[in-house]
């Protein structure tokens, strides 16, 4: 059953770029990836198509028989209204196809040509794709890197495209979902930096702070997390284009390690500059270093806090820690 799956997943990658080159209708879809910036190796490369501004493109085509449109509709490719009506869950978008770690398309990204309407559609969870779980262009970083000194993780497909473009090959997209502890546990088994780079705006901003907390609990001793902040209103798609792949990979080796970040955003909320803020900073703190997996790396964020807090009795906190964790 799965194995057609990704048989049927694997046709639909195929016809989709099928339609962006041959399609009648098509030329929007060619002309709005050109105004991208997007090269005809990279849109090749990367599988990229176009779902035509039909009702029917694939139902007609792979829905042959009962069996085939019951396998759309469960893979999602098709959806079905209140009056049983059938039709195409993609159509007018530009399609990304997501490879999971073993190479096979799981699910799609669209977008759309206008802006207008949710810019992005993504496949919704059918029985072999989750998104908590898939990481965009990942597979395709494995295989195009022997070894991958760092990873960087960023919001979009056209961020990971981009930065493939300009040879930075090993970029990796969480699919419009927070990055969830088990996408960073998968990156820390491949590699020891990850490089978090979202956008430089609120949302952005917001993601880098829930990345951090999804880390504590998987930040294993020995590896590093680290985050670049882009300048408002950039990401790393208009970033590298604006200032280049060298410009951009010095940034990236000046990125934040976490530890920095991590005590910024709170010393941002509590001023230290009274017992009670001192005494707010760690209340708010320690539940957060309590979660920490690795003892070398919670033992960083003790020394830190203990360094802010003017406490330098490190071994007391730690005591504290030790006994909370041992009540929970
Ligand atoms: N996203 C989504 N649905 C939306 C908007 C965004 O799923 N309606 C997800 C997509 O995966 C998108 C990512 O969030 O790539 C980041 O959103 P945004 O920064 O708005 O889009 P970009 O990736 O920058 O898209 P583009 O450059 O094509 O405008
Ligand atoms: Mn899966
Ligand atoms: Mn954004
Ligand atoms: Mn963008
Ligand atoms: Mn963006």
């Amino acid at each position: 059953q799965k194995q057609d799956d990704f048989a049927l997943m694997e046709q639909v990658t195929r016809f989709f770029q099928h339609q962006l080159k041959h399609h009648k209708n098509s030329t929007n879809a060619i002309e709005y990836l050109k105004q991208r910036g997007l090269s005809g190796e990279i849109v090749k490369q990367w599988e990229i198509g176009y779902a035509p501004a039909e009702w029917d493109a694939v139902l007609s085509k792979f829905g042959t028989s009962s069996e085939r449109v019951q396998q759309l509709l469960e893979l999602k490719l098709i959806t079905q209204n209140d009056n049983g009506k059938r039709y195409d869950f993609f159509r007018d978008r530009i399609m990304f196809p997501i490879r999971d770690r073993r190479g096979r398309v799981v699910g799609f990204g669209g977008r759309v040509l206008t802006d207008g309407g949710p810019k992005y559609l993504n496949s919704p969870e059918t029985r072999i794709f989750h998104k908590g779980h898939e990481l965009f262009g990942f597979y395709q970083a494995k295989n195009k890197l022997r070894q991958l000194d760092y990873v960087m993780v960023v919001e979009g497909y056209m961020d990971v495209v981009a930065l493939s473009q300009f040879e930075i090959n090993n970029a990796t997209a969480a699919l419009g979902t927070a990055t969830t502890p088990e996408h960073l546990s998968l990156l820390m088994r491949s590699t020891s930096t990850i490089v978090c780079c979202y956008d430089g705006d609120r949302a952005g901003r917001d993601a880098a702070w829930r990345a951090l907390e999804n880390a504590l609990p998987v930040l294993k001793d020995g590896v590093s997390m680290k985050f670049l902040f882009l300048p408002d209103g950039e990401d790393p798609d208009t970033m590298v284009r604006s200032v280049g792949k060298e410009a951009l990979e010095t940034l990236i080796q000046q990125a934040k390690p976490l530890s920095h970040f991590f005590f910024e955003s709170m010393l941002k909320q509590h001023q230290v500059g009274t017992p009670e803020g001192k005494l707010a900073l760690k209340t708010a703190v320690k539940p957060l270093i309590e979660k920490v997996l690795g003892d070398n790396q919670r033992a960083l964020l003790e020394e830190e806090l203990a360094k802010h807090t003017g406490e330098y009795d490190r071994f007391r906190l730690q005591q504290d820690i030790r006994l909370a964790q041992s009540k929970s």
